[in-house]
């Protein structure tokens, strides 16, 4: 890692919804040059201005680069040991911005759960960023790192237990509240319209190892949960979670990064829990009613009307009041049951995603992290270090009952 660089990090993307969040929780934690030196990003100057004076003061700099402007983004990635992106929809706007990061050998982490574009990165920059030591690490948000520092948390607590790994996990969703900003809808209508246009982006959204390397895309892992069903393991009434596509493909590339430490045949699944039924019918329908439809049809124009805008979110209280409270029903190598809890306060797409990617970029900036590289998962990049630092700073609690 390159110590004379101007920053620590640049928060890209720092006038979108998401990102003045990051840059809001960075300035009231971290000040301005005292622990961390970091600047807000993004393409309209007059719009950076305008969101640093209400989130922050003139002392955080300011750096301009456009996603479709490849020498602005090697200028910007030039001047700092990490890039902390808020710029999505990742597939559209991200691309030359990792390209830049790895062939500068920047550290990057960001908000995608675009499961098609972390494929195409991993392709394309793998390799390269193994071999030059730069760290790129997708979904450090609530897709993925509550799934993916839980099962990391779980797995540590059955080696302790049994000196053996865990043989399954079974991730519900106990308790959630929250909303979703105009960004992530568009994040989510652009991979129907890419699905609609080439076939191939559906094979790795539904493939459950997708993200594994090549030659190692296949596991006793099914397909995530499509309906509603009763688990008589957990005594629970069980329906689809939005985010178990992206985090469960998440999970099974940590454990193949670590050569398998969680074991070969590690199980892993994600599903909401309900005690009543009709709770779980109610979720269940109210995703087929927003994710039915083809892009740009009738149907969709008329759901996206009920829909926020790009640049639009859920309001401070309602991110206030949020919190997120995730089962972890594990089955450990010698059968035996232990229940892992992890909860996050604030609402988790915004509140507590804010606090999450902003630790996670401190952390690659400034944590003695192990020296593993290459296109990697929040839990594989920085493990430990991430661990203490969400439980410390960013209102995330793992524990064992
Ligand atoms: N994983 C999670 O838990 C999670 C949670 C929240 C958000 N997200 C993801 O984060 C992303 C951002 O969401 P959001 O709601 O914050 O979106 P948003 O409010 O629409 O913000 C998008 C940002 O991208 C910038 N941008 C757009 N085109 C650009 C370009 N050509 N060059 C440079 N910057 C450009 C915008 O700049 P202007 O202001 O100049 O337009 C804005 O700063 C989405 O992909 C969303 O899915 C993920």
């Amino acid at each position: 890692m390159n110590n004379t660089k101007e920053f620590d990090l640049i928060i890209w993307g720092a006038s979108g919804f998401t990102g003045r969040l990051v840059a809001e929780y960075i300035f009231q934690k971290y000040g301005v040059g005292k622990t961390i030196n970091w600047a807000m990003g993004g393409r309209n100057q007059a719009k950076l201005e305008i969101v640093r004076a209400a989130v922050a003061d003139e002392t955080v700099p300011l750096v301009i680069a456009d996603s479709q402007d490849e020498a602005s983004l090697e200028e910007m990635v030039k001047r700092t040991k990490v890039i902390c992106s808020t710029v999505g929809p990742y597939a559209k706007y991200g691309s030359k911005l990792v390209a830049a990061c790895v062939n500068n050998q920047v550290d990057y982490c960001d908000l995608t759960g675009e499961a098609q574009w972390i494929r195409r990165m991993i392709d394309a920059h793998h390799d390269a960023a193994k071999a030059n030591g730069t760290k790129i690490v997708h979904t450090c948000g609530f897709d993925s790192i509550p799934s993916d520092l839980g099962v990391f948390f779980m797995q540590k607590e059955a080696q302790k237990r049994t000196g053996k790994p865990a043989k399954s996990i079974k991730m519900r969703v106990r308790g959630l509240s929250g909303g979703l900003s105009g960004g992530t809808f568009a994040s989510m209508e652009n991979v129907m319209e890419e699905i609609a246009k080439d076939k191939s982006v559906y094979k790795v959204l539904t493939n459950p190892y997708s993200l594994n390397p090549e030659g190692e895309q296949s596991g006793p892992d099914k397909k995530d949960l499509q309906t509603v069903l009763y688990e008589e393991e957990t005594k629970g009434w069980l329906a689809p979670f939005v985010m178990a596509g992206i985090n469960t493909k998440v999970v099974r590339r940590s454990n193949a990064l670590m050569n398998y430490a969680y074991g070969k045949d590690f199980r892993y699944d994600e599903a909401m829990m309900f005690k009543s039924r009709f709770k779980a019918i109610g979720v269940a329908m109210t995703l087929g009613i927003v994710f039915l439809g083809k892009p740009g049809s009738f149907y969709k124009k008329i759901i996206n009307r009920f829909l926020p805008d790009p640049g639009e979110g859920p309001s401070k209280a309602e991110r206030e009041a949020g919190f997120y409270k995730f089962h972890l029903y594990t089955t450990l190598s010698d059968d035996s049951k232990v229940l892992g809890i992890v909860t996050g306060d604030k609402d988790p797409g915004y509140g507590s995603t804010c606090k999450m990617l902003a630790e996670s970029a401190i952390c690659l900036a400034q944590d003695e992290l192990s020296d593993i590289s290459g296109v990697l998962t929040p839990s594989t990049a920085m493990s430990d270090k991430l661990l203490k630092r969400l439980e410390e700073n960013a209102g995330l609690t793992f524990s064992i009952v």
